[in-house]
């Protein structure tokens, strides 16, 4: 059998960027890698970082929900001192006896190789996976390589353009409040909610609210929850809806997402959420009634308008809200949503009319439901039925 591949990433991931991002894909498919580790150094490493080590350990866990073969290891953070390279492999060596480690180091890194712990142990426990770097002189990176190389390293070269982002830059852009495309709409989110590197926290509780949710929702559901309420932010502003309650609402719109239907079920009936029968069989449609109370009860959420986009965010409503409207729109165009015929036509109408909008994504939804032989809820035609009554809808169609 052939032996598995295990890559390895470390760094302070502070935070983590795209750079971070790539590199793993590269490194997965240049070396046919299974999986890949990244491991965020402890608050206790010889680097000091800007934030706080659980908090770069919840944007590494949001990141890597990207991709199934990027998996977050808090072996690091964890150790009670700062741990070398040789203690990680080693440790690793031994979970997975049967394995072929990979160590991912940019070119600068490899420069500075011969100053590790340990070395030729280092050398002898993996091959180092090399990724370009803008800057790095190439006589001396040679010079360097066919060193280690005589001293038995294997080392192998990803032809790739370099990857020229740092975290000190974006750590800078969050400061001054400019743009961060190299950073995942989530972990940007996470840094805005935390009030991390210098960015103004605009939601009183959301601290709190966002250690309760990575504790309750899966890695995937953890992002998609942050991106939907930097969303619901943003379109909220668009459209003259307040801004701060369509954050609330869209961070915690799916906090009942990942209760099991069972537990689901005992909350609905005890509190008397609903009596039908559809909706009470379903996780898609009752994680948001129950998201609600949950929301009101255990996160303390009190602002009926918050709870009422929640309550509505899958099916919608008709009648329902401009922030409900919001919110329901940002969960199914936010940045991280998997594309979907419709998605760029919505999300570019969703700059000019949330009702339209929010019909075209509504219709978008039925169509699919009903030709794949599913079950679409009334509560959606109806509220679909109810926008084509709007004026915003009928003088512009
Ligand atoms: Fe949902
Ligand atoms: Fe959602």
């Amino acid at each position: 059998m052939a032996k598995e591949r295990i890559g390895i990433l470390g760094g302070s991931f502070d935070p983590i960027h795209q750079g971070h991002i790539q590199t793993a894909v590269s490194a997965l498919e240049a070396c046919r890698l299974d999986r890949l580790y990244l491991l965020p150094a402890g608050d206790h490493a010889y680097k000091p970082s800007s934030a706080l080590a659980e908090d770069r350990w919840k944007m590494v866990v949001a990141a890597c929900s990207q991709d199934s073969r990027l998996l977050p290891s808090r072996f690091e953070l964890d150790a009670p001192a700062p741990a070398y390279t040789v203690d990680t492999l080693l440790t690793l060596k031994k979970q997975h006896p049967k394995s072929e480690l990979f160590f991912i180091l940019g070119a600068d890194g490899l420069l500075k190789l011969h100053h590790w712990h340990r070395l030729p142990e280092v050398l002898s426990l993996c091959t180092f996976v090399i990724c370009p770097r803008p800057n790095v002189p190439r006589a001396a990176f040679e010079e360097e390589k066919d060193r280690l190389i005589a001293q038995g390293a294997r080392i192998s070269i990803i032809r790739a353009r370099a990857i020229d982002i740092s975290s000190t830059m974006i750590r800078d852009h969050l400061s001054r409040g400019l743009s961060t495309p190299n950073l995942y709409s989530p972990v940007r989110e996470y840094c805005a909610l935390k009030g991390l590197y210098g960015m103004n926290r605009q939601v009183e509780r959301s601290e709190e609210w966002i250690d309760r949710l990575f504790a309750a929702l899966t890695p995937h559901r953890f992002a998609h929850s942050l991106s939907v309420a930097g969303f619901s932010r943003r379109l909220a502003t668009i459209h003259g809806v307040d801004p701060g309650k369509a954050e609330q609402a869209g961070l915690l719109h799916d906090c009942a997402k990942c209760m099991p239907l069972k537990e689901m079920q005992v909350l609905a009936r005890s509190h008397r959420l609903t009596d039908d029968p559809t909706v009470l069989s379903s996780n898609a449609l009752l994680h948001s009634l129950a998201g609600a109370w949950v929301a009101e009860h255990e996160y303390g959420m009190k602002d009926p308008e918050v709870l009422e986009a929640i309550s509505w965010h899958n099916t919608g409503h008709a009648g329902m809200s401009r922030l409900a409207m919001v919110v329901c729109l940002a969960d199914t165009i936010e940045p991280t949503r998997e594309s979907f015929p419709l998605l760029e036509q919505v999300r570019a109408m969703s700059r000019i009319s949330l009702e339209r909008a929010l019909l075209m994504s509504l219709e978008g939804t039925a169509s699919y439901v009903i030709s794949r032989g599913k079950f679409l809820h009334p509560r959606t035609q109806e509220t679909i039925a109810w926008l084509k009554t709007l004026p915003e809808v009928r003088e512009k169609s």
